[in-house]
């Protein structure tokens, strides 16, 4: 291994064109907090730069769909993405965003260093035009038939279903994503970069020299290779976006891909003018945290950017998670089918934790992974609650009521095998867990950090210090052997605060409050210690760590997201059926109405008995209903959207109007 200096941690900057879901957060950004969390106890030099990516095709698509400008999105978006990183206590140095003028300022820059290197292909090329939406139609603008698996809804740049990288020309009958109208081709110029000529650097970087990226990661970098690399168009024609800093390329914008990851030097810059040290210098390590969609750009496509401009660091390891799901489907933005965070903050507050231990616990790491609600609960009420927050209340709890609220005695002359095991785990259980964090294997890890506590509870359960305290009329010296067993279970929460506080600081935070001491206690350093509390020191009282989640809780959750009671919140991603007819919206927001209006109107949640199509009418469905307490009859102007059989014994919302 090397020996590095500094660190330097990135998670991928998001689309600032919807809010966050918890796929993102199991995704990259749970994993990198944790990380960088855990380097920052051990004192390493480490800076974590994130930021919204506001440039792209997802963003111009969204600004359409709202009938508002580009700007407008990403303002709304990045504040909103923002806050609900700050509240999970996704702890960036610096959350930046790709508008800022340092950011335009740095990719143009890099563009043109390889301009002037020579390094781009300068080509005119046939592509698709949509003479409706008069603009020509790459990446998500596209869509149509999947070559490979047949998949109606491919974009210009990706298949969804099967994964498959495309290019527009790929997709069999190609419409416009924005009109729907069928394209023509006309010709454009644009700057290519022949990522082939990199591939025998890739091969002996990434094949040769490391083998020790995930499996994931490393197999997909290696599909990508030896399927043979391709010249790769690095502008766009959009108004949206970076300029082309050359004089003939009016209405020419940098590429997303090519000016998003330089985002992260940018937003370097902003942070610290040492941003050099951190970008330049050899014995810096750079991790790069993303979800499975991102590999080859952080894997082949950025190092290759990083390597023709040169004077750069590469990637140590890109430890990329694959897809999260929610109760056994897939996450889908335009099917409102995902748990979005900022709702759950709303929902669940001051439960923050919870949520960063279960997406941690069940971290899509080696294959896709489900959430469910009932996992949720149940990984809360068991693991969270009954086993570490439990631990922690018996200890201080029994400590005040048999040691005077003071840290008792060690009385070393009567140590018995019970009290040396659990003094072994101790500091055995930092290795492991210092290991695990290394290698980016925070499951392992945090699994390591519950297990230490539940060996906590059969400490205390062999040695019940409560009964043993029965006796201490007839026989007073027992008490030295209550005061070693109190002894140890309150150094081990101190170790457990330690060791915990990289997956959940706030009740990191909260221990260190019952135990009165300073932040300072948390040095990674600290962890396999035993003699972090001192003797005679007096402790508060226990303070609730967790709190039970109840039944109706986590029903109300599943009910929500099978109603999609929450409209659509991101329509970017046309991939389902019903979006297909959807035409461009240049205004559909509507102005605010008064709550006097509001409360006139009636929502309630129905489940579809029956639905047929109504002759001569091909937009009406006849709905019968059953709202629970009663049954109705209605139409509805949904048929082009929805086939009656889809819509069979679904939950969905009503309105009613005065
Ligand atoms: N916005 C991209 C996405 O959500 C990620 C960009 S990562 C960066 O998929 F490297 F470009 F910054
Ligand atoms: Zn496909």
């Amino acid at each position: 291994m090397k020996d590095y200096k500094r660190i330097l941690v990135t998670a991928a900057l998001p689309y600032a064109n919807g809010p966050v879901h918890i796929g993102h957060l199991a995704g990259c950004y749970i994993p990198a907090d944790i990380y960088v969390r855990y380097q920052r106890a051990q004192k390493r030099d480490i800076k974590f730069i994130g930021g919204s990516d506001e440039h792209g095709v997802p963003i111009t698509i969204r600004a359409m769909k709202e009938g508002v400008t580009p700007q407008q999105v990403v303002d709304k978006y990045h504040a909103i993405i923002k806050e609900s990183f700050e509240h999970m206590g996704i702890s960036f140095d610096i959350y930046s965003r790709t508008s800022n003028k340092v950011h335009h300022e740095t990719a143009a820059n890099f563009f043109k260093k390889l301009y002037d290197d020579g390094l781009f292909e300068e080509k005119e090329t046939e592509q698709y035009y949509d003479e409706k939406a008069k603009t020509f139609l790459a990446d998500r603008y596209i869509v149509g038939t999947c070559p490979v698996c047949a998949n109606s809804n491919a974009y210009g740049d990706q298949c969804e279903k099967c994964g498959s990288s495309l290019s527009p020309e790929q997709l069999i009958n190609p419409r416009s994503a924005l009109s729907d109208a069928v394209p023509v081709k006309r010709k454009t110029k644009h700057w290519y970069f022949p990522l082939q000529n990199y591939e025998p650097w890739l091969k002996e970087w990434i094949i040769e020299g490391h083998k020790e990226w995930k499996n994931n990661v490393y197999g997909q970098c290696k599909s990508w290779l030896d399927n043979g690399l391709q010249s790769r168009a690095m502008t766009r024609d959009s108004s949206w976006g970076i300029k082309v800093p050359l004089p003939d390329a009016e209405g020419k914008v940098l590429y997303v891909w090519f000016d998003a990851p330089i985002g992260y030097i940018s937003a370097t810059k902003e942070l610290t003018d040492k941003w050099d040290d951190y970008w330049c210098k050899e014995d810096t390590k750079l991790v790069h945290f993303i979800g499975k969609d991102n590999i080859v750009f952080h894997c082949i496509i950025f190092p290759a950017m990083l390597k023709a401009h040169g004077n750069f660091v590469l990637p140590d390891n890109v430890p990329a998670n694959e897809f999260l799901n929610i109760e056994g489907d897939k996450v889908s933005t335009s099917r409102n089918w995902a748990v979005w965070v900022h709702e759950y903050i709303k929902d669940f507050p001051g439960c923050e934790d919870v949520l960063r231990y279960v997406l941690c616990a069940n971290a899509p790491e080696t294959k896709d992974n489900d959430f469910t609600w009932k996992d949720f609960q149940d990984r809360n009420n068991n693991e969270l609650v009954s086993i570490f927050g439990n631990f922690v209340n018996r200890t201080f709890v029994l400590m005040h009521k048999l040691c005077g609220g003071k840290v008792p005695k060690l009385h070393e002359d009567i140590l018995d095998a019970e009290d040396k095991w659990i003094m072994d785990e101790i500091q055995n259980s930092k290795i492991k867990i210092e290991n695990h964090l290394e290698e980016y294997k925070f499951r392992d890890a945090l699994y390591e950090v519950i297990d230490l506590s539940r060996k906590g509870n059969q400490y205390m359960q062999k040695k019940e210090p409560w009964i043993v305290a029965k006796s201490l009329e007839e026989n007073p010296e027992v008490q030295k052997s209550i005061n070693n067993t109190l002894h140890l279970c309150l150094q081990l929460t101190a170790n457990l605060a330690v060791l915990i506080n990289p997956f959940l600081p706030n009740t990191a935070r909260k221990m260190l409050n019952m135990m009165k001491v300073v932040n300072k206690m948390l040095d990674w350093e600290n962890a396999g210690k035993l003699k972090l509390l001192s003797v005679g020191y007096s402790l508060k009282a226990p303070e609730l760590l967790f709190r039970k989640i109840e039944d109706a809780e986590v029903t109300a959750q599943v009910e929500k997201l099978k109603s999609g009671l929450v409209k659509p919140v991101d329509n970017s991603q046309l991939t389902d059926d019903s979006k297909k007819n959807e035409q461009p919206a240049t205004s559909n927001l509507k102005p605010a109405i008064q709550f006097d209006d509001f409360a006139k109107i009636d929502l309630k949640v129905g489940t579809i008995l029956k639905a047929e199509k109504v002759e001569k009418a091909d937009k009406l469905l006849k709905l019968e209903i059953d709202l629970g307490f009663e049954k109705r009859t209605i139409v509805s102007g949904i048929a082009l959207h929805y086939k009656p059989e889809e819509i069979v014994a679904k939950k969905w919302l009503f309105l009613e109007v005065e």
